[in-house]
Order: structure tokens, then C-alpha cells, then sequence
């Protein structure tokens, strides 16, 4: 399969009822949910194995007791029965929402000193009915929590990105999590760093209400060892792929006047770190293209802002702490503590969903006036 194709790989929305996508019903039952999340990388070096991948649902799904879990990175077992990150609230049951587990146990990370308590998932009021939404980098991290996201507020989500495997794992969850009434999920499989890719996410962009930008990658190098190709691909799909669905997508925002544009840029939007000269200088081109947007699309109702995390629990992360390590020369284990969490006044990873939340606060009414700004989701690293 091309990863340049511009074809929806697969719709989803109404599968598990239709008798014909076998798979897709096996993947919403506890098991299948599970394989799902780790199929999208949740369920790595910092995955809380036991904790990170229930569902929301599969508590409520699960008949038999399960036996405890041993979390690979705790010291202690996680009960199987450990509830899931935010589903009090995302059920609607009107309990207490329940904590994330983004307050990480101290034992669990490496080095880290010990957690402050986190926020509650989908605590934003937002309804997208009736809107679509197109998010880049959808099939992992923080942008497939974008999407899940987005999706639970009741957008039609167009998912581009060029893993199909995270892909259809994406809109499986989808399917799992709204049921039968999901609007689809159109899935878009696409390489942001070739001209067919950029082409096709720019077509893409046509006709979506809500667009969040959060395909990127990361190589942690000297200057004077950084590859120049990848110093330009990286430019490419964290700087320009967003320039092309900004502009795919304001004409139609113009004409139905309103929109709402989120890049996730990073806290490395608004400061440097050493060794991550393409990151860095992406992120902060980013912020001008934001800044740029924001100013010229005011009139029509449209709103552009980035969104600025420090460190988040994603696949993108799990691979930086060995070259992290290898660059500043100390052991993988040193590197949460001594090098991602330095700078940050709260000693955590923060959580994909924080993110997603961040961003569906910017979508709702509330956030109308706020454009062309920085929101820094950074444990007050841009204090200092
Ligand atoms: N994880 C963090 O600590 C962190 C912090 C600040 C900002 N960010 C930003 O958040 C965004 C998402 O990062 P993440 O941590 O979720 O990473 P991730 O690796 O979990 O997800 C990135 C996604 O982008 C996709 N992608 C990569 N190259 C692509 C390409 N050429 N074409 C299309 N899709 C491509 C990947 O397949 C993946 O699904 C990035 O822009 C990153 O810079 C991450």
C-alpha cells in the first residue's frame, strides 16, 4: 500500500454492527482493546501495563476476575481492577472522575521524584456535532488522543498518518468507545515528508472545521552530526505538512466562518535544548506560522494556537531516552530524572489525554478569544 495514497483506507463508524468486520468486534472486547492500545505504543518503556491499557470500557466489559499484573516498570503489582484513566467522567456516570494515572507512582519512572496528582480526562464541555475534524499524527501519542478526543465530543474525524496499522487500531477504539452512532473515521494514509504526502494532506484539509497538527519525529544529535536530510524531513513534517492543511483548510473555514487550528508544537517551540537543532528550529517556525494564521484568519472566525507540552508519555519520548543517553553520556535510567525532567517544576510525564483536553478546551466557545497564542502545558518549565 502506498503511503502517499490519498483513498480513505477504511470507513469506520457502524462496523460492529454490520456483520461483516469480524475484526473490528474482535477489538472491542477486553482483550482486543488491549491489543489495540498496544498496537498504538502504549505499552512501553513507561506503559503502565495494567493501568495504561484498560479501556474505558473494559472494566465494565470484564465479567471474570482477573489476576494482578505485574507492571514491568513498578517495583509493585498493579491490580487488574485498577480503574481506568478518566473513565468515571467520560462515562457520564456522575461519580467522582477519577484521577490519571499520570500521577505516577514514584517507583515506576526511572529516577522520578514523586508525582504531583493529575487532572481528570475529558473534563472539557465540548460538542463537535455535526463538525469535522482532521488530526495529523492520529495513529499514536498525543495525536490519536486528539482524535479519541475529538471523536468523543462528536466530530468526524479524518486521521492522517503513515502507520496503518495505528490507523485502523484508531478507529477501532473509536468504534469501541461511541458505538454504532460513531461518526466514521476516514483514514488517511499519508508520508508528510514527500510532496504526494503534503499534496494529499492539504487536499485532506479541505473541509475540516477543526485541524490539529501532531505528526513529528525526533533525532537527538550533535549539529555537526545531524544528517541534513533528515534536518529537511524533519522541517518538512513538523513545519511545513502544517503550513499545507492550514492551507487546505482556511478557505472552507472562511466561507462557514469558523474554525479552530491547534498545532502541538512542544515547549521546544519557545526554548532550545542542546542536540535538537531541527526540532527545535521546527517547532519554533511553528509558533511564527501559528502566530501568522492567527492574524489573518481573526476576521473569518478562525483561531490558531500551539499548544506547548514539555515532556509526554509517548512512543515519540520512549525513543529519545537512549539517545538521550548516549548524548549527554549518562545510563537510560538517569535520563527521565536528570535530563526530560529537569527543567519541568512538576516532576511527571504529563498524559496524552492532558493534551487532547488542552485542545478541546481551545475548540469550545470559551476559548474564542484566544489566538495566536503559546499554551504551555510545561510544569512551569518556561518559568525560569
Ligand atoms: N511526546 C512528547 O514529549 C512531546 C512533547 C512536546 C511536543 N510533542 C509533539 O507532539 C507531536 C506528537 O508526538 P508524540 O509524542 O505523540 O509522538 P508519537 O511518535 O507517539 O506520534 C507521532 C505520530 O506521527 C506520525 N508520523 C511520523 N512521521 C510521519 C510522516 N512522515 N507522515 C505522517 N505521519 C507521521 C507517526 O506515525 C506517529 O503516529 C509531535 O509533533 C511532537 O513534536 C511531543
Amino acid at each position: 500500500m502506498s503511503a502517499a495514497s490519498t483513498w480513505p483506507l477504511r470507513r469506520h463508524g457502524h462496523q460492529r454492527d454490520c456483520g461483516a468486520h469480524g475484526a473490528v468486534r474482535a477489538a472491542c472486547t477486553p482483550v482486543g482493546v488491549a491489543r489495540t492500545r498496544r498496537r498504538a505504543g502504549k505499552c512501553g518503556l513507561f506503559a503502565h501495563a495494567g493501568r495504561r491499557c484498560r479501556a474505558p470500557r473494559v472494566a465494565a466489559m470484564t465479567s471474570q476476575p482477573e489476576p494482578a499484573r505485574t507492571d514491568p516498570s513498578a517495583s509493585v503489582p498493579v491490580p487488574a481492577s485498577a480503574p481506568a484513566p478518566g473513565s468515571d467522567s467520560d462515562s457520564g456516570s456522575g461519580s467522582a472522575p477519577a484521577p490519571f494515572p499520570g500521577a505516577v507512582p514514584p517507583a515506576s519512572l526511572p529516577g522520578a521524584v514523586p508525582a504531583v496528582p493529575g487532572p481528570v480526562s475529558r473534563s472539557v464541555s465540548l460538542d463537535l456535532t455535526g463538525r469535522t475534524a482532521l488530526v495529523t499524527g492520529a495513529a499514536s501519542g498525543i495525536g490519536r488522543a486528539c482524535a479519541l478526543r475529538l471523536a468523543a465530543a462528536g466530530a468526524r474525524v479524518r486521521a492522517v498518518d503513515l502507520d496503518p496499522e495505528g490507523l485502523e487500531s484508531l478507529a477501532d477504539e473509536v468504534a469501541c468507545e461511541a458505538g454504532p452512532s460513531a461518526p466514521a473515521v476516514d483514514l488517511r494514509l499519508l508520508d508528510l515528508t514527500t510532496p504526494a504526502g503534503l499534496d494529499a494532506a492539504e487536499r485532506a484539509a479541505d473541509g475540516s472545521d477543526v485541524l490539529v497538527n501532531a505528526a513529528g519525529r525526533q533525532l537527538v544529535r550533535p549539529l555537526e552530526e545531524f544528517p541534513p536530510e533528515e534536518f529537511r524531513a524533519m522541517l518538512t513534517l513538523m513545519l511545513e505538512a502544517p503550513f499545507r492543511t492550514t492551507r487546505g483548510a482556511l478557505p472552507g473555514m472562511y466561507a462557514r466562518g469558523w474554525g479552530r487550528i491547534t498545532h502541538i508544537s512542544s515547549v521546544h517551540g519557545l526554548r532550545a535544548s542542546a542536540y535538537k537543532s531541527a526540532y527545535v528550529a521546527a517547532k519554533h517556525g511553528l509558533e511564527g506560522l501559528s502566530k501568522t494564521t492567527a492574524l489573518e484568519a481573526a476576521p473569518h472566525g478562525v483561531t490558531s494556537n500551539c499548544v506547548n507540552p514539555a515532556y509526554v508519555r509517548t512512543p515519540l519520548v520512549e525513543r529519545q531516552i537512549a539517545d538521550q543517553a548516549e548524548a549527554h553520556g549518562i545510563p537510560p535510567e538517569r535520563v527521565v530524572a536528570d535530563v526530560l525532567l529537569a527543567d519541568s517544576a512538576l516532576k511527571r510525564l504529563l498524559e496524552p489525554e492532558e493534551v487532547a483536553e488542552a485542545v478541546a478546551y481551545l475548540c469550545t466557545p470559551a476559548a474564542s478569544f484566544l489566538t495566536g497564542c503559546a499554551l504551555p502545558l510545561d510544569g512551569a518549565w518556561t518559568a525560569h
